[in-house]
């Protein structure tokens, strides 16, 4: 149920006014691909180095935010769903605040990705698919995830018996499985400057 009886209550302080005072655009960085491709891994290295640039930026992690926000989803297609809406949300408050988030989910389908670009304007959501082979993340296996799946263990694990539907459009493509992290978050970063989100 929706609620009722409720408006809108506008601050002082405008996004615009905090992008001025913090001297950065703000936007969500969104992290995309299979387990172990590397997306929590990219982004925490990403978020040091604007950190170290003295922008304002913070990172949510599809593990960590099942550890709070989330505990009461689990990977069903409903609740795969419920997941990334709530984090489209508190991610359209970061940006909303002045800042670049980062947020690192495997967001399987395209249908709730493209909501969650919904939210924001134009400029403001940077979908980056983070690409590595399959192969290479169940041979990389960090959480001994995938041989459980391959076991039975897992029901309904993504790339073994749950589909990842591959971004179309995304902004941005690194591949975990060809190039060094290094190499990955430079790209990220080169593209922040030259879209001039960051000086
Ligand atoms: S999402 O599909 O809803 O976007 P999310 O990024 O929050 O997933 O969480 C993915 C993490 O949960 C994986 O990196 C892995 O550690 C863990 N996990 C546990 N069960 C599954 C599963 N069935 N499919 C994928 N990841 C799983």
């Amino acid at each position: 149920m929706g609620s009722k009886n409720i408006t809108w209550h506008n601050g002082k302080i405008s996004k615009k006014l905090r992008q001025e005072k913090y001297g950065h655009k703000s936007a969500v960085l969104w992290f995309t691909g299979l387990s172990g491709s590397g997306k929590s891994t990219l982004a925490v290295d990403v978020e040091s180095r604007l950190f170290q640039k003295n922008i304002q930026t913070y990172h949510l992690d599809g593990d960590n935010v099942r550890f709070g926000l989330n505990k009461d989803l689990g990977f069903s297609k409903t609740d795969r769903i419920e997941n990334i809406r709530r984090i489209g949300e508190v991610a359209k408050l970061f940006v909303d605040s002045g800042q670049i988030l980062l947020a690192s989910f495997i967001s399987p389908y395209k249908i709730d990705r493209e909501s969650v670009r919904n939210l924001f304007e134009e400029q403001e959501f940077i979908e980056i698919y983070v690409k590595c082979d399959l192969t290479e993340c169940e041979k990389r296996d960090p959480k001994g995830l995938y041989k459980k799946a391959r076991n039975g263990e897992i029901k309904g694990f993504t790339g073994i018996d749950d589909p990842y539907e591959v971004p179309e459009n995304p902004e941005l493509v690194v591949e975990t499985d060809k190039m060094t992290l290094e190499e990955c978050t430079k790209k990220i970063i080169r593209y922040l400057q030259e879209k001039h989100y960051i000086k």
